[in-house]
């Protein structure tokens, strides 16, 4: 896409991150595939083995569909010692908006009410939040008020992760920590009024939760990558 070969800058990602530590768990918040086949996912699934043989949990991005996604990828929780993390499904088959339906709300709340011993990570696709990027901001979750207030009123829920907006997103509704997380392949420019692409490099989020509940985190980037946008591939 945008003559970035994805699966190359993923592979340059995934390379560099498990050389400067092996994760618990690899979680990737959606747009897994553009071309969302079952040959895609299992491609996806191929690549992640690659480099990691731990327990991975997908998110569905707007290019994603919920079949053959589900069928091949852990897409709904995983527990990690003390930690819960939970996917809320922010995507709807064969569109660009978010839509958090009340069942998937309900599965959310569900597995946190499971999981009472447990800390809590919120994954999901779409920020929940504006990231000011006015053509960005149109696809945010549109329904998030009561979702940010009732998880900001959970004291076991300790931080929502998102992708979408190809960028770095720190933001917080209350104390809650809302992370977004750069693309594996091109960014998206930060501020923008309309698409713009950044010159950043492809990129990943570390999140160490720590058995007493504490959330730290830091995004890298792939040093030296050789990327080269081609705007007229869009
Ligand atoms: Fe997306």
């Amino acid at each position: 896409m945008l003559g970035v070969d994805t699966a190359h800058s993923l592979r340059a990602v995934l390379g560099q991150a498990m050389g400067e530590a092996r994760p618990d768990a690899v979680l990737v918040t959606g747009d897994v595939a553009h071309d969302p086949t079952e040959q895609s996912y299992d491609r996806v699934r191929a690549i992640l083995a690659e480099f990691f043989d731990g327990p991975t949990l997908c998110l569905p991005g707007n290019h994603d569909v919920a079949e053959p996604m589900g069928d091949l990828l852990q897409t709904t929780e995983l527990v990690l010692g003390r930690w819960l993390l939970v996917a809320l499904d922010s995507h709807v088959d064969d569109t660009p908006e978010a839509e958090v339906s009340d069942a998937d709300f309900a599965r959310v709340r569900d597995a946190i009410g499971c999981h009472s011993e447990h800390f809590v990570i919120v994954a999901t696709h779409h920020p929940p939040v504006h990231v000011d990027c006015p053509w960005l901001d149109k696809d945010r979750i549109q329904n998030a008020q009561l979702l940010l207030e009732w998880l900001s009123e959970r004291p076991s829920v300790k931080g929502m992760v998102f992708g979408h907006a190809h960028q770095v997103v720190e933001a917080t509704y209350r104390e809650l920590p809302l992370m977004g997380t750069p693309s594996t392949c091109f960014q998206f420019a930060p501020r923008s009024e309309n698409f713009a692409i950044d010159t950043a490099m492809p990129g990943y989020r570390w999140l160490t939760l720590s058995p007493e509940g504490g959330v730290t985190s830091e995004v890298r980037r792939v040093q030296d990558y050789p990327l080269q946008i081609d705007l007229s591939d869009r």
